[in-house]
């Protein structure tokens, strides 16, 4: 059923980005049915999940994106074996060795979710410390005084951590920060604690659906966790982890993303896949601003209202306004007459999106960690910058609205976290080109 995929040379060489461009013909309605992939954000630390076991795991729904090929590798790095047909992958650790490769590792945030899984399997581990990247500097104390707190004795040297563990013990450990809950901390702690002797409890534990998705892989494998999707996880050790199939969730980002491209365009477009419970914040500042969304058993439809109003919006944890989802809110905003605000309360610089929407004419001004968007105008054709994955997102919808031409250069930061973003966007009416330059 798997033929051996060449794209994971076992050397890990590196991936060259092409610097691709796309070319949009703006003022177009968006009209129709877009499929919405496998959740980035619940992939990612799954696949590292399967560390955990020597015994196959196979795993469906699997988006087409780069991090997933970064991530890919780095398992492969690691000595698993990795097969890949379609959106299913199959990965088998039987024997894996406790140290990342330094150059793949440090290129992608989610990859510290290899900790966890290579701590509580081989109690060592030794991980270049992950990127920081435009949206903020993207800490790991988190991590790591939950794996302390279960016994692992850590050093981080010259750009590495070192982890060690006899054996890992259960603890009870609170997991707050300064913007409080960490997403990847909790699903690395929780991890690691899955093979620990007796009980973890992890309070102010993330609940994100990409959490609960990996809590549910887990608890296929054989994992203990109570109280999943709420504040406070509870994991009782077990011995081993078993091999398991499961399908991962859709990706609420991308399918938000479609939602408010058919808001900026006046168009209408059914989200098929997507579960409109995991974007009750976002539907609800939709709704609040003129936009109609409509559930049904395998989607929900999106279009813009008559009448539009301003909102104010703060991203929170979940189930809160995403941060995830606030550069694309912000472009919608940008066409609603009056003043909106966006106050982005999880990560300290992430409005690099704003001076590019000022570009195509959009007046918003920064007062700390609000933006003011003083709506109502039209936007027009500018060639933009794109400088990471949800901003590069919003400069797509941006154009998309724009009358006239917008160039959207450096699009690689899209391909990492979206599948086929401009052949799904063309198949909705989008006159939006792919250029390499
Ligand atoms: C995950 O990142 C997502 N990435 C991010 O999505 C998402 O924006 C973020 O969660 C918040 O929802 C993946 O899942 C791969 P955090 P993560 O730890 O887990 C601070 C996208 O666009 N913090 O929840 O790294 C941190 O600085 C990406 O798909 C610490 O202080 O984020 C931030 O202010 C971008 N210490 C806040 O917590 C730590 O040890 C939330 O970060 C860890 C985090």
């Amino acid at each position: 059923m798997f033929e051996k995929s060449g794209l994971f040379a076992a050397n890990g060489g590196w991936v060259t980005f092409q610097m691709d461009k796309f070319v949009i013909d703006g003022g177009h309605p968006l009209h129709g049915k877009v499929k919405i992939s496998g959740a980035k954000n619940s992939t990612l630390p799954m696949l590292a999940a399967c560390l955990l076991t020597e015994e196959p795991c196979i795993i469906h729904n699997v988006p087409h994106l780069d991090d997933v090929d970064f991530m890919l590798e780095i398992l492969q790095s690691l000595g698993a074996s990795v097969e890949r047909q379609g959106t299913t992958v199959r990965i088998q650790s039987a024997k894996i060795t406790p140290f990342g490769d330094y150059n793949l590792i440090r290129k992608m945030r989610g990859s510290i979710c290899i900790l966890g899984p290579l701590v509580g399997r081989l109690g060592e581990a030794t991980v270049s410390m992950p990127g920081g990247c435009v949206i903020g500097t993207r800490p790991i104390d988190l991590h790591l005084k939950g794996l302390r707190a279960l016994g692992t004795r850590i050093e981080v040297e010259s750009g590495y951590v070192h982890a060690k563990a006899i054996k890992l013990r259960g603890n009870e450990i609170f997991l707050g920060g300064r913007s409080g809950p960490t997403v990847l901390g909790t699903i690395n702690v929780m991890m690691a604690a899955c093979l620990a002797e007796g009980r973890t409890v992890i309070d102010c534990a993330a609940c994100e659906p990409e959490v609960v998705d990996v809590a549910r892989f887990l608890e296929a494998m054989g994992a203990k966790i109570e109280g999943i999707g709420s504040p406070s996880l509870i994991i009782h050790g077990v011995d081993r982890l078993g091999g398991a199939e499961y399908s991962v969730i859709p990706d609420r980002i991308e399918a938000a993303t479609f939602a408010l491209a058919a808001a900026v365009t006046d168009g209408e477009v059914f989200m098929e896949d997507a579960d409109l419970q995991h974007l009750s914040a976002v539907a609800d500042k939709m709704q609040e601003a003129g936009c109609e969304l409509v559930r049904s058993e395998n989607g929900f439809l999106a279009r813009r209202g008559k009448l539009l109003q301003s909102v104010d919006i703060t991203t929170q944890p979940h189930p809160g306004f995403p941060t995830d989802a606030q550069a694309q809110m912000m472009v919608f905003m940008t066409l609603i007459p009056g003043i909106s605000i966006i106050t982005e309360r999880i990560f300290e610089s992430r409005f690099m999106h704003v001076n590019e929407l000022i570009r195509l004419g959009a007046d918003i001004s920064i007062e700390g960690p609000s933006a003011i968007v003083k709506g109502g105008k039209k936007l027009s054709g500018a060639p933009v910058m794109a400088s990471d994955l949800r901003a590069s997102a919003a400069l797509v919808l941006a154009g998309l609205a724009a009358r006239g031409r917008t160039e959207v250069s450096r699009v690689y930061h899209i391909d990492r976290g979206y599948e086929k973003i401009d052949a799904k966007l063309e198949a909705l009416g989008g006159r939006i080109e792919r250029v390499s330059v």
